[in-house]
């Protein structure tokens, strides 16, 4: 198994089921087919130093535009369906089924208006951009952290024997999967997937002894944050227990994996829950290591990415339940 490809793949999955619902089944081939293209020349945008207007038809872009129609297209498409539907059907007493008709019924609370379909299909792109990557990459490190860690996953399999007897997780099992939970903010500590981030200075500031101006840009690197000593003993070693129990650093600005402030990450405990549940699902069925020990290195790009392709081999854990 890639595990790259493969948590890609899943996590893409489990954002467009959680924004279209059953109407994505006829789409989700083509979804998975142009997203890669849609990654790959954000991320060649983002680390140059140009960014050409996105009509320009440079070699990027002319990866890009198709791309973006089909997704677009798609987009579209879910939107008439789903308005169509609520005209006719109208909602269920169980409330929106999904994201996307949760958005079309929002209201304006000043105007009273609901968001337009441009509006309505680019919270959607975002949410699919923003919500599946990251997450991705996330747990890509953490499969190479518990194969780097046996006793980690054992304890993790233990965990998840005492809170389901051995079947995969439900989102009603995760507040007993605390261990999981750490284990997942430990990686994101090591290896937070958003190596780096930019805000806008407001106004003028004192930041330990260096000025900063209004309207300067501030870099803020929660790798390099997460790995200084005054702040994590002993930083470099992968020790869940400092979030076991839902411990947190001393220090609110310690640990920005999500960011901090107002604009913090929307999808927080989406990425969480979402986590808990894939790790939860493969280790009720299988014990996990790679297939090779060649060192795995940190590649910042967009994201954190490993610098090789992660392939685990998966052992069938026993039938009668995940002890081995
Ligand atoms: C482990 C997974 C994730 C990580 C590490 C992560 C990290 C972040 C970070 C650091 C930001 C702030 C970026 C900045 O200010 O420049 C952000 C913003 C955002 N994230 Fe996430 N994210 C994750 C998963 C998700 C998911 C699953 C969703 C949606 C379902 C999501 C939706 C968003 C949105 C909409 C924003 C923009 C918020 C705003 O600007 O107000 N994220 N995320």
């Amino acid at each position: 198994m890639n595990v790259c490809t493969d948590m890609m793949k899943v996590t893409l999955r489990i954002a467009a089921e959680s924004l279209f619902g059953d109407d994505l089944a006829e789409s989700a081939d083509e979804i998975n087919r142009v997203f890669p293209d849609i990654l790959a020349s954000l991320a060649a945008r983002v680390s140059s130093p140009l960014r050409p207007p996105i009509w320009l038809p440079t070699a990027n872009n002319r990866r890009l535009r198709p791309a973006l129609a089909v997704l677009d297209g798609i987009v579209s498409r879910l939107i008439a369906t789903k308005r169509q539907r609520l005209a006719s059907e109208g909602l269920t007493p169980d409330g929106p089924p999904d994201l996307l008709t949760a958005l079309m019924m929002a209201r304006d609370e000043e105007t009273g208006e609901s968001m337009s379909d441009v509006h309505l299909r680019d919270e959607v792109m975002t949410m699919m951009i923003a919500g599946h990557e990251t997450t991705a990459n996330a747990l890509s490190w953490l499969w190479v952290l518990l194969d780097q860690h046996p006793d980690e996953q054992e304890r993790l399999r233990a965990e998840l024997q005492a809170a389901t007897g051995g079947s995969p997780p439900t989102v009603g099992d995760l507040a007993q999967l605390h261990r999981t939970k750490a284990v997942m903010l430990e990686t994101m500590r090591l290896y937070p997937p958003v190596w780096m981030f930019d805000r806008r200075a407001l106004g003028p500031d004192d930041l330990g002894g260096t000025a900063v101006r209004k309207g300067d840009l501030v870099i803020f690197c929660p790798y390099a944050i997460h790995r200084l000593p005054e702040l994590w003993p002993d930083p470099d070693a992968f020790q869940p227990e400092r979030f076991d129990g839902g411990r947190k650093p001393h220090n609110t600005y310690a640990y920005l994996p999500f960011s901090a402030g107002p604009r913090t990450c929307l999808g927080n405990n989406f990425a969480l829950i979402e986590s808990q549940i894939i790790v939860g699902t493969l280790l009720s069925r299988f014990c996990v290591r790679r297939a090779d020990q060649t060192p795995i290195e940190p590649q910042p790009r967009v994201t954190l990415r490993t610098s090789r392709p992660v392939i685990l081999h998966l052992e069938t854990a026993s039938p009668q339940g995940i002890t081995r």
